[in-house]
């Protein structure tokens, strides 16, 4: 019997990109994030898809993946989030792929290499503004600037930084780290003499602070559906994948049967028992194991006993008239119901990111187009 697979509504995502567009200051280039395979969807199908629908400018985290972007997509900015290894300078060239300058040893020595080529290496400089993990620490930027903007063969033409935290409730927090990064940015630009590509805003920034939007916006995971819906956030989103998978068998069992290892479910009635082939191997978490819930002929079915490595069983209820070869829904919508990644996440105590970017890469994604 197939695997699950997933479907990706590439229509959607196209309404996703418009509704954010829509909302955005026209001025303002959409970097759409698409690290992480873009969070599971499939990088490739997703960022042509939304070039399509007019953003101009891509994100990943490795230079692997700006690589494999840029040879289905040859016009678009990419940008690499994470840090390449200067020895990697050659490739940034010869694919016009953007790093950002992660240090100012970082920043130096792609420079240093970008010279050896004989060559200016275009990059945005990231500033740590309290996320404390990537980029020049703010407090010293500004001298770090001073110098890296002295070095022939860096041509910083942006500067980023990220949110380590956008609580509406709490202003304050984010609020820091954006007047830390004006204040840079500021300084940068007078010593440079030109205007640098500044983008600051990931999901929930978007969604909160029409005031942070500037030359580009970094939306990830509202681009995949999730994180919007609040009434005072500036637009909302809808999920582009479904993940689904065929009955593989149903069995009519009497009351008191134990289900799966350890016996943790004991059914309380006659019901039939379907299973479908899918596991903890494949990304649906173990800790869904009598939590979760599934779609079947349009109905919530529990998830019940302990979720396996390539199976699970699901409780049907009595008479249910499932058969081998009905399509349940782990993740989507079916008939009137849905169980989307974030109702998943919350069952798992994490995000949908997580459970998104969990899905087994070597589950087969289909497009609709
Ligand atoms: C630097 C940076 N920008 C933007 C994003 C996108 O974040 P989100 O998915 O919350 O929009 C990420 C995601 O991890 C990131 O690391």
């Amino acid at each position: 019997m197939k695997r699950s697979w997933i479907e990706v509504d590439l229509n959607i995502l196209q309404e996703n990109v418009q509704a954010i567009r829509g909302a955005i200051s026209p001025g303002t280039e959409l970097i759409c994030v698409v690290k992480a395979n873009a969070y599971g969807h499939g990088a490739v199908p997703v960022a042509q898809r939304a070039a399509q629908a007019g953003a101009n400018w891509f994100a990943v985290a490795y230079l692997e993946e700006a690589l494999k972007l840029r040879a289905a997509l040859p016009a678009v900015n990419l940008l690499v989030l994470g840090v390449v290894d200067p020895s990697d300078t050659e490739l940034l060239l010869e694919h016009k792929v953007i790093p950002i300058v992660a240090t100012e040893e970082h920043g130096m020595a792609l420079a240093l290499a970008a010279r050896k080529f004989g060559r200016d290496l275009e990059a945005h400089i990231k500033i740590d503004t309290g996320m404390g993990r990537l980029g020049l620490p703010w407090e010293r930027a500004p001298d770090m600037i001073r110098r890296l903007a002295k070095e022939p063969g860096l041509n910083i033409t942006g500067m980023c930084s990220h949110f380590a935290k956008v609580e509406p409730a709490e202003p304050e927090a984010a609020g820091t780290q954006a007047d830390r990064f004006f204040s840079i940015a500021k300084e940068a630009e007078d010593l440079l003499g030109r205007r640098l590509f500044k983008h600051l805003s990931s999901s929930r920034a978007i969604l909160y602070q029409k005031d942070w939007d500037l030359n580009g916006i970094r939306p990830g995971i509202i681009l995949y559906g999730y994180g919007t819906g609040k009434k005072d956030m500036r637009f909302r989103t809808r999920p582009i994948l479904q993940w689904k998978a065929f009955v593989m068998q149903v069995r009519s069992v009497p009351a008191g049967l134990p289900i799966g290892y350890y016996g943790t479910y004991k059914t309380r009635q006659p019901t039939d028992i379907a299973t479908l082939a899918v596991g903890y191997a494949d990304g649906y978490l173990r800790i869904l194991s009598n939590k979760g819930y599934v779609l079947v002929h349009g109905r919530r079915c529990p998830v019940v006993g302990r979720v396996s490595m390539n199976w699970i069983a699901v409780d049907v209820g009595p008479d249910s008239g499932v058969k081998r070869g009905d399509v349940a829904v782990l993740i989507g919508e079916q008939g009137n119901e849905s169980v989307w990644a974030n109702e998943l996440a919350q069952k798992c105590i994490t995000i949908p990111y997580e459970i998104l970017t969990g899905i087994d890469s070597s589950i087969r994604r289909q497009y609709i187009y």
